[in-house]
């Protein structure tokens, strides 16, 4: 056998380069199904855009405060899967993971939620796949937002593949409830009586938020003289 320096170095190059070869062919078809995502996030988000200009144009006003879009990472994808004792493959991920691409459309007011909705859905390109209104029934927590799973298009160089997307509509007081309860209910070693208490309060801080949607909508009613 031989053991030079010379030897081993060429076998281990050869080996590095056989592994990272076989990591990339597992790597690439995740990355370019994480880029299809991307590309039917950008389609979404320009189709809010597109509305809220066109809306601000027509009534002096904005009915999107802010975007914001998340691709979920492929560690949460994996774990999710495997929690619901699901195959980890590329067919896998876009049957039952309908949340690996992510929008949330933050509105000032709750109708401008609902118009939004409308006004996507009868796109003649977009399919609703699911619909779940917290807001008209909120999460037990106190959660409230208008979730929607959609089927879009993205056309590629050769071909046209529908894309989900799951849409978050809130208001800014659904916002700013949800992201405060987010990071407070994920705090460690919080004792359960102490969860107990806070989960009420946070439900009563949900109950205080939603009036406040409401009253601001008033005032602007008021304002615009629709009461
Ligand atoms: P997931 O497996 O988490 O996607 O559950 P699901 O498919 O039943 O979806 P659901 O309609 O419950 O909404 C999931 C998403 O909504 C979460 O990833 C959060 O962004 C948000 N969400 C749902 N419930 C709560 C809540 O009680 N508090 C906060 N802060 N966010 C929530
Ligand atoms: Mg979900």
């Amino acid at each position: 056998m031989d053991f030079s320096p010379d030897f081993l170095k060429k076998n281990l190059q050869k080996l590095e380069d056989r592994l990272l070869g076989k990591i990339h062919k597992r790597i690439e078809p995740i990355q370019k199904l994480m880029s299809y995502y991307r590309c039917a996030l950008m389609g979404v988000e320009t189709k809010f855009k597109v509305l809220n200009e066109e809306f601000s144009f027509l009534h002096e006003r904005n009915p999107i405060e802010s975007i914001k879009t998340r691709i979920k990472d492929f560690e949460s994808i994996r774990k999710k899967l495997r929690q619901r004792r699901l195959p980890i493959t590329i067919d896998s991920i876009e049957k039952n993971i309908h949340d690996v691409a992510g929008i949330r459309v933050i509105c000032p007011f709750i109708d401008d939620i609902y118009m939004l909705a409308d006004c996507l859905l009868c796109q003649d390109d977009i399919t609703l796949l699911e619909r779940k209104d917290y807001i008209a029934q909120p999460k037990e927590s106190g959660y409230r937002s208008l979730h929607l799973i959609i089927e879009i298009p993205i056309f590629l160089h050769d071909k046209k593949r529908y894309m989900k997307v799951e849409i978050q509509l809130r208001t800014i007081a659904m916002d700013f409830w949800a992201n405060l309860e987010h990071r407070l209910r994920y705090k460690k070693d919080i004792d359960k009586e102490l969860v107990k208490k806070i989960s009420a309060e946070l439900i009563e801080c949900a109950e205080t938020s939603a009036s406040l949607d409401l009253r601001m909508k008033n005032i602007r009613d008021d304002i615009e003289n629709k009461r």
